[in-house]
Parts: C-alpha cells; structure tokens; sequence
C-alpha cells in the first residue's frame, strides 16, 4: 500500500496537461467522489492502528501534491487563455487629456501679468466677519451701500457671512503686515442673486492692492493700462468716475474693444468700450481702520470679476456654463 502512494506521487508530480479537459480528468481520478483519495480515506480506517501513523502521513503528503498540481495547472491554463485571446500586437488604449477649467487659465493669466511687475499672491477666508467685509472697508452697519452685494448669512448670525467680495483680503492682509505692499487676492465669492445668464450667486474676483509712499491714481492708470495690453492686447483705455465706499476717487475702467465685427457692436452696445473692473485710490478712513498712518501712505486698489474677462476673450455668453462643467465646454479648453 505505501509502496502504491509513492508510485502516485511521481505520477502527480510528473502529471502535465495542455487543455482543461485533460485538468478535469486528473481532477476526478484523485480527488473525485470515486477518486483515489478517497478509497484511501476508506482503507485508512480499516488498517490495524498502529500502522495508522505512517499511512496517514503518506495520505496527506500525497494529498497536497495532488492539490497543488491542481492550483499549477488552473492558473497555466488560465493564463493560456488569456495568450490565446488577446491581440499582442493590438496598440494601446490612449489615455485622454484633461484640461484646465478656463477661470483658472484666465486666473493663472492675470498673475503672471501682475507677478511680472511685483505683485505677490494673498489668500483670505471664503466665510467672513462683518469687519473684513464690510465695516473695515468703509461700510459701517446701516450703510445703504451694503445693499449693493445681497449677502449670505451663515445660520442668521450677522457676523458670519460668505465674503461677497475679495475686497475682504485687502484688509486682513494690511492688518497683517506693514507698507510698502503690493498683493493681488483671487477667489471665490458670493452673492444672494437671482442666477441668470448674466449673474450667478458664486462667481470669482481678483482684487489688488497696493500701498506705498505717494502712490498716486498716474501710478494706478499705468498699472491697468500695462495689464489691458497684456491681457487683451488692447492699451485704450479710460476711466469712469464711480463710488466705492472703500476709495476715493473711484473709477470703472473701460477697455476700448473696438468696432471690427458684428459680435463687437453687440457685446459693446455699439459703443466699443467695455467695462472691466472697479478701482480707486484707498480710502484714508480705510487706512485708518487698519493702523496704518494716512499721512505717509497711500495706495490704490481694483477688483474685476473673473468670469467676466474669460467671456469676454473666449466669447461665452452663459455664466452658468462655467458651473455646470459640461465636458464639451471644457474640452475646448485642451490645448491651452
Ligand atoms: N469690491 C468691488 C465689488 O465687488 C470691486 C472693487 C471696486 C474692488 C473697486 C476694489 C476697488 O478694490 O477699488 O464690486
């Protein structure tokens, strides 16, 4: 009998098959219902004792190397189906490109223009006080100015709000650090509005900022001149005196777009100008709020609002589009 096992195992160990069938058979002769094993499993109990010891042993060793041929064999003839199916030579899956969302290729834009002449990059919280928003910046509580930016208000406490403008960064970076300064602060901001194709109740602004000793509104009219030709290729421009609450003077500048087409006369009102951001000299009061002497510096701030700009150089006309991410829109953005 022990002699027998022996013979079964080389026969185990040497036991090689090339298609499943051929598997199945070694399967069943050992480890079927009728298969070896088992009339060995039988014969176990019927032996005397104290021969029981080493026969079991034998079984067992025997047992494995019939389930580990069984494990080889499954995972060659596998793989051997899967060689037999598979087109080596086919090319491969191309993997496809993603974009960049065009507020951050127009946002990337602009602070290279600003870095260029010495702007560095500020960042301030989406969830404001009513200081930072509003009370810093010259719009004191019952300022009817206020109603200009419906705001949100978080859990009806009047001092948490969603910034509604990145003017918020202005302050909390002159609170933090001492003239000569020169920042520009990008980020999202919203407002309680109606969504339409014109407005949208999260949007992006880029704000700047800079103090120094006479700072005068030639130096801001230069600034934004350099950045118009930068970024439009476009050096017309002009300023429209406005108010801010937060400067003094206040102007909007308008970018001379010109007349060339018919989308132009549509998008310019038959003027050729269009608007792009607000700006001023910094408000003393404002200043003041933030402990720096007004007496010694002065500066000049600007906002504009991001989306604005990329419909404006890519000729979108929907400002949901920019949140509803559909990949067509996107897509178009690739090679850029
Ligand atoms: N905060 C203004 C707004 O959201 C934009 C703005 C205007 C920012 C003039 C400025 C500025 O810094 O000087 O409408």
């Amino acid at each position: 009998m022990l002699e027998k096992i022996d013979d079964l195992l080389v026969e185990v160990q040497n036991f090689q098959s090339s298609t499943k069938d051929e598997t199945e058979q070694f399967r069943l002769k050992f480890n079927g219902k009728k298969g070896i094993m088992n009339d060995f499993y039988d014969a176990l109990k019927q032996i005397p004792n104290e021969q029981k010891k080493d026969f079991g042993q034998k079984i067992n060793i025997l047992r494995n190397a019939v389930n580990e041929k069984l494990e080889e064999l499954k995972s060659s003839t596998e793989s051997k189906i899967i060689l037999e199916k598979e087109d080596l030579t086919r090319p491969g899956f191309p993997l496809e490109l993603g974009s960049r969302h065009p507020i951050n290729l127009v946002k990337n834009r602009i602070i290279e223009i600003f870095k260029s002449i010495g702007f560095a990059v500020a960042d301030g919280p989406e969830i404001e006080d009513d200081w930072h928003n509003f009370t810093a910046l010259n719009l004191p509580e019952y300022h009817p100015a206020r109603d200009m930016q419906d705001t949100f208000f978080i859990e009806q406490n009047p001092d948490v709000l969603l910034r509604t403008h990145t003017s918020s960064v202005q302050i909390r970076y002159m609170e933090e650090n001492e003239p000569p300064m020169r920042i520009l602060a990008p980020g999202r901001v919203f407002r309680n509005e109606a969504v339409s194709s014109r407005s949208h109740c999260i949007f992006h602004q880029i704000e700047g900022l800079y103090i120094d000793e006479n700072v005068s509104f030639a130096d801001l009219k230069q600034t934004i001149q350099f950045f118009t030709t930068e970024l439009f290729g476009k050096s017309k421009i002009r300023m429209r005196p406005s108010y801010f609450p937060f400067t003094e003077p206040s102007a909007e500048v308008d970018v001379y777009w010109g007349l060339n087409s018919e989308t132009d006369y549509r998008i310019t009102k038959g003027t050729g100008w269009l608007e792009i951001m607000g700006c001023g000299m910094v408000d003393p009061a404002v200043l003041k709020n933030v402990n720096i002497d007004p007496d010694k510096f002065s500066g000049y701030a600007f906002g504009m609002g991001i989306e604005r700009i990329v419909m404006l150089l890519y000729q979108m006309s929907d400002i949901r589009m920019f949140f509803e991410n559909d990949k067509r829109m996107l897509e178009q953005f690739k090679s850029l």
